[in-house]
């Protein structure tokens, strides 16, 4: 027994914002950015929070799933960004949908979120701790963003996808994960600092620090890695992949990942150009795109793979 993706949504909030719009805010400018990124745009929440995009990505995968929100066994949110140190995003979740019979909490992983909440159902389902679950990927990145830094704030947009999975006997078939945390301060981002009465200081809140070329040059060393180990370990060419569905951080790392696992682009979707990096919700995103608009056959065989902080990674092989 395994767990199966039976449905997917999405959500990304109505607010866009252009490079040319950036451009008055930064000094960039459209050409830079669609060079060295493939970004357009990005959509920026205004007026919901990371809870409220990621019930309305999970309430479109329960409509596509025809499975009712009480059935639910677990809600897992993978979010860096949620709006409270507790309850969960994932409770806030369960609340807004109803699911009351669900247990919920969130996962940090950063942009490996999914993949890793991907991970913890498919332990659950083979153990049979339970049969049906959502996982859902979900960022409002702009909160933590700064505005007047240049070298981060073109690359990042908000959003929020959902799958719901169920116990079955095609799907998941294997996954594989790591963390390297000797590189955590290559992308970081300090929440509230400790200002206790104690210290005679006031608590400071962070902003999100990238090393952008040390990323990069770990995504395409990585990215690769993992998904030939995950497809070795399962005996699977990369032939028989349908589709890679990789974490949207860069236009350029898809290509470099393409060449060196010698597939064509073709297999590795692209909607970075329409919202940039949502973190977490970048690959639940693309797959919900790519479910809606019929490019997935029962069977066909995907990677799913994520990379981010951490730094983290990880890859998941599954049957559609
Ligand atoms: N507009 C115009 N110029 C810029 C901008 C900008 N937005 N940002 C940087 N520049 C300038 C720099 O100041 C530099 O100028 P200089 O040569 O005069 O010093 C020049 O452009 C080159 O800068 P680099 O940082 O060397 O540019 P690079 O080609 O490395 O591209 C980028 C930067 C796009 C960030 C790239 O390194 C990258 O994509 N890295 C991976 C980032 C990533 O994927 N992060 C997220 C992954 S994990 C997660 O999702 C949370």
């Amino acid at each position: 027994m395994t767990a199966r993706i039976v449905g997917t949504g999405s959500y990304v909030p109505e607010q866009m914002v252009t490079n040319e719009e950036l451009s008055q805010i930064v000094e960039t400018n459209d050409e830079w950015i669609q060079t060295r990124t493939g970004i357009r745009s990005r959509h920026i929440a205004t007026d919901r929070g990371t809870s409220e995009i990621a019930a309305e990505a999970a309430r479109r995968a329960l409509e596509d799933s025809g499975i009712p929100a009480e059935e639910i066994d677990v809600i897992l949110v993978a979010t860096s960004t949620p709006e409270k140190h507790f309850p969960s995003c994932a409770c806030e979740v369960q609340a807004e949908l109803g699911a009351s019979r669900a247990a919920a909490f969130d996962i940090s992983a950063a942009c490996s979120g999914f993949v890793f909440a991907l991970n913890v159902m498919y332990a659950f389902v083979k153990a049979g701790v339970y049969r049906t679950g959502l996982v859902i990927g979900a960022d409002v990145l702009s909160k933590i963003t700064d505005w007047s830094d240049r070298g981060t704030c073109v690359l990042f947009g908000d959003g929020a996808g959902a799958a719901v999975l169920r116990a079955d006997e095609l799907g998941i078939r294997h996954s594989v994960l790591g963390a390297d945390g000797s590189k955590k301060d290559v992308l970081s981002c300090l929440s509230r600092s400790n200002g206790n009465v104690w210290m005679n200081k006031a608590p400071e809140m962070g902003y999100m620090t990238m090393d952008g070329q040390e990323v990069f040059k770990f995504a395409v060393k990585k990215v690769p890695e993992c998904i030939r180990q995950l497809l070795q370990e399962s005996g699977v060419r990369e032939d028989e992949i349908r589709y890679f569905i990789l974490h949207q951080a860069n236009v350029r790392i898809l290509d470099s990942v393409a060449k060196r696992l010698k597939q064509p682009l073709e297999k590795f979707p692209v909607n970075m150009d329409r919202y940039g990096n949502t973190s977490g919700a970048s690959i639940p995103l693309l797959l919900d795109e790519c479910n809606r608009k019929g490019m997935l056959q029962k069977g066909d065989k995907l990677v799913l793979a994520g990379f981010g902080a951490g730094l983290t990674w990880g890859a998941v092989l599954l049957e559609w």
